[in-house]
């Protein structure tokens, strides 16, 4: 994401950008019966029952999809805790909700945090990198088409990124990617066993900007504090991000942090590895003449 500070300008389709509350779809937004609005008041009434009836789907975890993603498996959007991305509803095309209900039962996965993935199995085996916050995901079925060696579980909560990610992946003819709902602290916390993991991308994450917001960013002690127990000895942590000064904080954390250390000798940004494509949050940032930083660190 690319905002200008304290205002980072909302693009409603895209991930990250959503406002905390997105207008919801209409059959799911308002009940059959709901009575039409005259008035500002009636608008304002039907509107609040909108929301609660979307609140009470939610509670009842009822899939959007029949067969698709599972609505917020873990019911991390109900958590007190202090999460990195925003609850949101956004629209999902006819393609993405073809790709969720025909391709979820074979490649998607709920972070439910019910029991621990078996990623060899998962993956045939390979070496697996997940990578949190793939948003439409073409950079990632970029990487795995590049490198059909490498299987990536890839994680956003965001649904029409699942759909369009699930679509590419198929049509590519792609067997290395999985695509996993809900929110990627759940699944390393609870679903990933230890030093599972043979790198971590975390490519263009919410650079949350104003003050106040700057604990929900992803990159900071307490998650690299996690992440290191679930990466093999050796394993890549790679970072981008078109925000200057959530790229010098994750220098700086990375830095600090006992068990990774900088690929770089100077202690320095990474030149950008020729295997990361071009992500459309960063092309975002470009246009607007962002500079962007690579951080690599290696698990010790
Ligand atoms: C700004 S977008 C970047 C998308 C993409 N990497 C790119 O560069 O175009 C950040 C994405 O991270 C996702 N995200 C943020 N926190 C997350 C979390 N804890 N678990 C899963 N996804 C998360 C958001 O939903 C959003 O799609």
């Amino acid at each position: 994401m690319n905002p200008t500070p304290e205002t980072p300008g909302p693009a409603p389709e895209e991930p990250g950008h959503a406002p905390e509350a997105a207008p919801a779809t209409a059959p799911e937004a308002a009940p059959a019966t709901a009575p039409r609005a005259e008035t500002d008041a009636d608008a304002d009434a039907a509107a609040r029952r909108a929301a609660s009836f979307e609140r009470q789907r939610r509670l009842r975890q009822e899939p959007r999809f029949p067969g698709g993603p599972a609505a917020d498996p873990a019911g991390s959007h109900h958590e007190r805790r202090i999460r990195s991305f925003q609850p949101r509803r956004s629209r999902v095309t006819a393609g993405q909700e073809d790709a969720l209900q025909r391709l979820w039962p074979k490649w998607g996965l709920d972070i439910d945090g019910r029991g621990v993935i078996d990623l060899p199995t998962l993956f045939d085996g390979l070496p697996v990198v997940l990578e949190i916050g793939f948003g439409m995901g073409e950079a990632t079925a970029q990487m795995a088409a590049d490198d059909p060696d490498t299987g990536i579980l890839a994680v956003d909560v965001h649904t029409p990124g699942q759909g369009n990610l699930l679509g590419l992946a198929d049509r590519a003819g792609l067997s290395n990617v999985r695509v996993a709902n809900g929110d990627a602290i759940i699944l390393l916390r609870e679903m990933l066993a230890p030093a599972a993991l043979d790198g971590l991308r975390v490519y263009f994450p919410d650079p949350w900007p104003k003050k106040r917001h700057h604990k929900r960013r992803l990159i900071q002690t307490e998650f690299l504090d996690l992440v290191a127990q679930r990466l093999k000895p050796g394993a890549v942590v790679h970072c981008a991000t078109d925000w200057e000064p959530y790229a010098e904080q994750m220098l700086e954390v990375l830095t600090a942090h006992p068990l990774f250390e900088n690929t770089q000798a100077d202690g320095g940004y990474a030149p950008r590895p020729a295997f990361r494509p071009l992500t459309r949050f960063e092309g975002q940032g470009l246009d607007k003449g962002h500079c962007v930083h690579d951080v690599l660190f290696t698990r010790r």
